[in-house]
């Protein structure tokens, strides 16, 4: 499959038309940003490695039957996946506090959620990504009850799968950020990517951060820590 004109240019990634009206390819990019794209920078290697690692998930959460947009992946940096139209929600699921979290109720890293927790929040660059609930996102008309229930179920059975496979591979997922699309039939698939940028990933024996979080708080070590978690998740192949 090839690619024709670039539809979309985001932090991360672009987005490519293909001759397939349905199949749209994804370029991911080794630029870094946060706090809104306040902070900017270079991570060499992430585009890779978020690629590889995010395919990777997805067809085994496929296997879990998570339904995603995965196809195929093309080369190192790029990969088809189904077209959708993105639900405008940042999905978090946290089973540790940390970021954000922390921040807002004012407690340290590393509490251990007596069970997983959801939020939402709208995905508005201009508007600072502003935290938002099920009944908020109703009043926007961003997606229906059905929908929101579907999407929470998935978000959390995503969780599941994930917690357990990483866990194997001797990483806490700490919290991690989901977006979920629409096909052309309106059925709701798991979209966009999971990686270190979307993860956090804590070492289990030292608690050592493998995610953007080197980035954001300016840690060092940054791409070997993507690297590393590469390493992980493709052990059984090397
Ligand atoms: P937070 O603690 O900053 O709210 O982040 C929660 C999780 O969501 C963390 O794993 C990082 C991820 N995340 C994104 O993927 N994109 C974002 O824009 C933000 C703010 C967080």
């Amino acid at each position: 499959m090839e690619k024709t004109v670039q539809l979309y240019e985001g932090k991360a990634k672009k987005v490519f038309a293909t001759d397939d009206p349905e199949r749209v390819i994804v370029s991911y990019k080794d630029d870094a940003t946060a706090f809104d794209g306040t902070k900017k920078g270079t991570i060499a290697g992430k585009g890779t490695v978020n690629n590889r690692m995010s395919n990777r998930l997805m067809q085994l959460l496929e296997l879990q039957g998570v339904p995603t947009h995965y196809v195929e992946e093309l080369n190192e940096r790029e990969t088809v996946v189904k077209k959708v139209s993105i639900v405008p929600l940042e999905v978090i699921i946290r089973n540790i506090s940390a970021g954000s979290f922390a921040k807002r109720f004012g407690v340290e890293e590393g509490i251990v959620f007596p069970e997983p927790t959801i939020e939402f929040s709208y995905k508005n660059d201009a508007l600072h990504d502003p935290l938002m609930n099920a009944y908020h996102a109703r009043a926007l008309s961003l997606a229906t009850w059905e929908e929101l229930e579907q999407i929470k179920s998935m978000a959390f059975r995503v969780n599941e799968v994930l917690k357990a496979y990483f866990l194997s591979l001797n990483v806490k997922l700490v919290d991690f950020k989901l977006e979920f699309g629409r096909l052309g039939d309106g059925k709701i698939v798991l979209a966009d990517e999971i990686s270190p940028d979307t993860c956090r990933f804590w070492d289990a024996d030292t608690n050592e951060k493998l995610d953007k979080d080197r980035f954001r708080r300016d840690l060092g070590g940054v791409e070997d820590a993507y690297q590393e978690m590469l390493r992980r998740v493709f052990h059984d192949e090397t």
